[in-house]
């Protein structure tokens, strides 16, 4: 599973045209109130993060001063202003899943996928990412993977899943 972006999208910085890919759904929300978040979110589900242009685009049209988008998103740790990868990797830091190994399971996926914590790959394939809590505590240690969550991992189900991650890859 991948994260849902717009189809075929090279993760770097988006264009005017990539405006006009969201712009229908940008524009639905014009006029109505206590849209900044709902409307982060649209860009953020298309394009991965929130490119500048997009944000400077979305509050010309929709009135909204790019201060408070930028004031709105900074604020939320969902909101991201830079690309991440096309698999988005997060491993629960949170207090069951440390006690569990959760840095042995992160020290494993960086070993494979050759980046460390908060680091994107220059492919854009992979983000990776130690989080909070993600309310999974039963299953720790545990990481999502695209917001699949796979929980009480070892280094050897964290073999299992890269490998069936790529199989899919391959048959994408
Ligand atoms: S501490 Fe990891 S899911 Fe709660």
């Amino acid at each position: 599973m991948r994260i849902e972006r717009i189809a075929g999208k090279k993760e770097t910085q988006a264009t005017e045209e990539d405006y006009s890919l969201i712009s229908e759904k940008i524009l639905k929300y014009k006029g109505k109130t206590g849209i900044t978040i709902p409307v982060l979110q649209t860009i953020q589900k298309a394009f991965g993060y929130l490119p500048k242009n997009i944000l400077k685009q979305t509050s010309i049209d929709l009135r909204i001063p790019l201060n408070e988008l930028y004031g709105v998103a900074s604020f939320y740790s969902q909101f991201r202003f830079t690309p991440v990868g096309k698999n988005m990797i997060m491993v629960c830091k949170g207090t069951a899943c440390h006690v569990k190994g959760a840095e042995k399971i992160l020290d494993e996926i960086s070993r494979k996928i050759g980046i460390k914590d908060g680091e994107t790959s220059t492919d854009m394939e992979y983000t990776l990412e130690g989080v909070a809590c993600i309310g999974c505590c039963a299953l720790a240690p545990c990481i999502t993977i695209n917001n699949e969550v796979h929980g009480r991992l070892n280094t050897k189900s964290i073999d299992k899943i890269f490998k069936s991650k790529k199989a899919e890859g391959k048959n994408q």
